[in-house]
């Protein structure tokens, strides 16, 4: 019987862009993903922006933007990132859709309705300076657990400790620096108190649903104390405005905090895509077969295990039947921070032209199923893929189907003699083991096998010398046998390895021509058959261009002076060395994105002549082409014409940004005041 699975990763931030943690999350959830499409389950992997809250609300303003524009703008940027690393979501949704306003009021219409929401006036920190109440995350101070200093003012990325902010120690205003100060308000809460919630979770998160560390990790949230009252405290989860979310129904000026309406958008997502599908959301999720499930990292635990699964059992729904913790990715044995990425941008990583499915591979390798930080080395990059990857595996093919082509029209043997077949019934006597480890999420053991079962390969290789058979005469048969049984090998290691490098699987396909492999052909055999002509598959990695990667090392001594936006001014010059400069104000008529660049759009800018021109300019991940037609902004007009692989640019629009756009990502374009008309000049 085929599974059905509803598959998600978390919903990232829309804050900016991703982050190579991102990447590692969506690597691992989109193999497991492949790995039950190959065994024929259907599954709907979807992901949204988590578009809410307060940051992204402050970030916006701080861009001159209205939330949705600023949101917008970050979700127009994702779509590079996932095709190049070749995550396959069904769907991209935001949890500002209608779908997931409709659905979060329901999940709330419906725990109040069963009692479990609560009004409280509460003592709340307002900042003096900024005139409004401060979110959680703008307020910093230390841990009242484990005392650790700097933490935001909802849960510690320490002890993984949940609290309210007054509850700091030493509080300050993130935004302003000011000290806060007390105000109350009224405010929603979620009785997770209450009985019914605790002796739901105790069991739901107990049940073996959970990895046994996260379980464990979970239970102490129940502990009770002396007089037999559960550690478990009711969740806040509302927002005065100014607030940028979802206003909670008969409640006006009052928005549900982000993290309430969060897990919402995984539903969400789910329901605008079986909408395109013409599926029905309800009776899809009425089914009993049907297996829910959740790829997160191990910070957002408590989001993932109590208040989500209370949420839905409480509004009467389905609860996750899987919730799959991961560990976090660190670069060179450091830590990145949760909302800027550092070490490697996976943007620049494709743009440098290294392979996707190198990382892939990389990734994987590093994953299993509990919840263990994983490092990214650059050495031992290289090393894996190099050795592993293109020198045990790629290697097979290069080695045999030569022969096959030049001397034997790319007609494979059925007859493989008693020692191949023997190698061949052994690597798939172990397609079980490695299905059951990617099942298992233990990917680095999926990848040992399979390696190990190369080296099996690459052994009869060596002991049947095809270049020696090949110089002989009278050995065409053993020639053709032997580089048989290593396509037929180089096929069944190439399925096995399919979830991982999915783009490489189907260079390959063509190649043996031979359709789109699903497990069960791990049983059948090529027989009688004609490869074609073989391709270069995959580089090695150049362990010198490798280090292109990394942002310049953060100075560690002595603190550099500070920079305006990062970067020196630049060396004096005179007003006739400005007066070279043409700028021009200029209209975007059109801005389109640029089919094989992920960086670029195509702007038509009319500057007051008698023709439009055609400028490409890299702010493809700040804007939407939508967001700019129609705007005014400044053009260098005397650039010289520059001839790009896309076309010809003749000239250069202007934009604003950090130096350093790992410090401080983002790109600003310039906008004239009102009354600028295109063609004017500016001096
Ligand atoms: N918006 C919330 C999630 C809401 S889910 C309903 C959030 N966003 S996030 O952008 O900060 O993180 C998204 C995912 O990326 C989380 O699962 C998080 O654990 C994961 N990662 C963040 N940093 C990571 C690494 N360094 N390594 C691996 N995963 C990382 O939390
Ligand atoms: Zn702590």
């Amino acid at each position: 019987m085929p599974r059905k699975l509803f598959v998600t990763t978390a919903l990232p931030y829309a804050n900016g862009p991703f982050h190579i943690g991102h990447i590692m999350e969506y690597i691992q959830a989109d193999t497991w993903v492949r790995l039950q499409r190959m065994l024929g389950h259907e599954v709907h992997f979807v992901c949204a922006d988590d578009a809410h809250g307060a940051p992204i609300m402050i970030a916006a303003e701080k861009a001159g933007q209205t939330p949705q524009q600023f949101v917008a703008g970050v979700a127009a940027g994702r779509k590079p990132y996932l095709e190049g690393f070749h995550i396959a979501f069904d769907n991209w949704h935001s949890t500002d859709a209608p779908e997931n306003h409709e659905l979060a009021r329901a999940i709330y219409t419906a725990l109040r309705k069963n009692e479990l929401i609560e009004v409280r006036v509460v003592e709340q920190f307002f900042d003096p300076a900024k005139g409004m109440f401060l979110p959680d995350r703008f307020i910093k101070g230390g841990c009242p657990k484990c005392g650790a200093q700097d933490q935001y003012g909802d849960n510690c990325e320490v002890c993984g400790a949940v609290y309210a902010p007054t509850d700091l120690k030493d509080p300050y205003s993130a935004l302003s620096g000011a000290k806060p100060v007390l105000r109350s308000s009224e405010h929603f809460f979620f009785k997770l108190s209450d009985p019914r919630c605790v002796e739901f979770l105790e069991a739901w998160t107990q049940d073996g649903r959970l990895q046994p560390e996260v379980a464990n990790k979970v239970r102490e949230w129940f502990a009770r104390d002396e007089d037999g009252r559960v550690g478990l405290g009711d969740w806040d989860i509302s927002r005065d405005a100014p607030y940028f979310g979802i206003e909670i129904p008969d409640a006006p000026g009052k928005y549900f905090y982000v993290w309430l309406d969060a897990p919402v958008g995984y539903l969400a997502s789910l329901k605008n895509w079986l909408g395109k599908l013409g599926l029905d959301y309800e009776a899809y999720m009425a089914d009993p077969e049907l297996e829910q499930i959740h790829f997160i990292g191990k910070d957002i635990v408590t989001f993932h295990t109590l208040f989500w699964p209370s949420m839905l059992k409480f509004s009467g729904r389905k609860t996750p039947d899987r919730v799959y913790v991961h560990g976090h990715l660190t670069v060179s044995g450091e830590k990145m921070s949760k909302s800027r990425g550092t070490g490697i941008s996976p943007l620049r990583y494709l743009e440098l032209g290294f392979d996707a499915e190198w990382l892939r591979y990389y990734i994987a390798a590093k994953l299993n199923g509990r919840v263990e930080d994983l490092d990214f080395n650059p050495d031992d990059f290289v090393a894996r893929v190099n050795s592993d990857l293109i020198g045990k595996y790629i290697n097979i093919a290069s080695r045999a189907a030569g022969f096959l082509s030049k001397r034997f029209g790319g007609r494979l043997s059925a007859d493989l003699g008693v020692e191949g077949r023997a190698l061949l019934d052994a690597l798939r006597a172990h397609g079980g083991i490695v299905r059951e480890a990617y099942e298992e999420r233990e990917f680095g053991k999926a990848l040992r096998e399979v390696m190990l079962l190369a080296d099996r390969v690459n052994e009869y290789v060596d002991r049947h010398k095809p270049w020696e058979l090949a110089k002989q005469t009278g050995m065409d048969a053993a020639l053709q046998d032997v580089c048989s049984v290593c396509i037929e090998a180089f096929r069944l290691l190439t399925l096995y390895l399919k979830p991982v490098l999915p783009a490489l699987a189907a260079k390959v396909e063509a190649f043996l021509n031979i359709p789109a492999l699903q497990w069960a052909d791990a049983q059948r055999a090529l027989g009688h058959h004609a490869i074609g002509e073989y391709k270069h598959l995959m580089q090695r990695v150049d362990a010198k261009g490798l280090q292109a990667l990394f942002d310049a090392p953060a100075p560690t001594a002595a603190p550099a002076p500070a920079l305006p936006g990062g970067e020196a001014i630049a060396e004096e010059i005179g007003i006739n060395d400005f007066a070279k400069v043409d700028l021009r104000i200029a209209r975007i008529v059109a801005a389109e994105r640029v089919e094989g660049s992920t960086k670029l759009l195509r702007l038509t800018l009319d500057a007051g002549e008698a023709q439009t021109r055609q400028v490409f300019s890299g702010i493809a991940s700040a804007y939407a082409p939508e967001q700019l037609a129609g705007k005014l902004t400044v053009l260098v007009a005397n650039l010289a014409p520059r001839k790009m692989k896309f076309g010809i640019s003749q000239g250069m629009v202007l934009a604003a940004s950090h130096a350093d756009e790992g410090a401080e990502p983002g790109v600003y374009v310039l906008e004239p005041w009102p009354g600028a008309r295109p063609g004017m000049r500016v001096r």
